[in-house]
């Protein structure tokens, strides 16, 4: 991390995970854990659990976000939530393009674009997931393809609306398999995701984003993937569910 320069960020997604009444009891046992943190504290979480979530964090350094959102303000758009409606509960983040959305429910680099940009015009922050998977690797085409996963999702996107975006660069072969990146991968793609920013705007711009890993990131391995000077961050999955393991990753970012 280079914390000088740009900010760490921690950031939970609890995919579909923990019913309203379990989420508060999770975020009242992290909140004192993470009080201390010198990093932002971020938790996604599914669209029901937002209002206690944000009645659970209230006061605290606990920030929350949503898993997802439309790429539309409003309309016929059945079982769609849009990020007018999210803004307006208070959520500050969104995370955008998860590759699980991209494999189950087919988002694709275009829906992507459509959907960060309604949610940059709302003011939310948009945690965009690029990565990708071992078949893509194993053909050697991981640089190419992040470079276009980051240029389709931030077309057409300006210079200054881009302060409000993060990417978090999560393989998807490493993604609740308990198979980590290395740092050096971590650190090797996330440099790569850097440069596609400095071609698209400047280095400024690149230098100040900050770009997290995510993938089986967890309370033993965070410190080692944290050290990274292009790893500013986590986006994390399974460990964000247990307040002691999201705690250590949160104290490892805050070094
Ligand atoms: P895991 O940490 O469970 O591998 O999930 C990572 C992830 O998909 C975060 O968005």
């Amino acid at each position: 991390m280079k914390k000088t320069v740009r900010e760490a960020i921690i950031a939970g997604n609890w995919k579909m995970n923990k019913t309203p009444s379990e989420t508060k009891a999770l975020i009242s046992e992290m909140k004192p854990l993470v009080s201390g943190a010198d990093c932002k504290v971020v938790l996604c979480v599914p669209f029901v659990d937002i209002d206690a979530a944000l009645n659970a964090s209230a006061g605290s350094n606990i920030e929350i976000g949503a898993e997802n959102c439309h790429f539309e303000k409003s309309g016929a758009f059945t079982g769609e939530v849009s990020p007018v409606m999210l803004k307006e509960m208070g959520v500050k983040y969104v995370i955008i393009g998860h590759s699980e959305r991209r494999q189950y429910f087919g988002e694709t680099d275009v829906t992507v674009n459509k959907r960060l940009k309604n949610a940059l015009e709302e003011d939310l922050k948009v945690i965009l997931c690029v990565g990708e998977t071992l078949e893509q690797r194993e053909q050697g085409i991981t640089a190419e393809l992040v470079a276009m996963q980051t240029k389709i999702a931030l077309f057409d996107v300006s210079k200054e609306a881009a302060k409000n975006v993060i990417i978090a660069y999560e393989p998807v072969w490493a993604i609740g398999t308990g198979k980590t990146a290395t740092s050096d991968q971590a650190e090797e793609v996330c440099a790569i995701i850097r440069d596609v920013i400095a071609d698209i705007y400047d280095s400024d711009t690149a230098e100040g984003m900050t770009i997290q890993y995510g993938g089986s990131m967890n309370a033993k391995n965070a410190d080692e993937l944290l050290s990274k000077v292009n790893v500013d961050g986590g986006l994390i999955g399974g460990a964000s569910l247990k307040a002691e393991d999201f705690s250590i990753i949160v104290k490892a970012a805050s070094k």
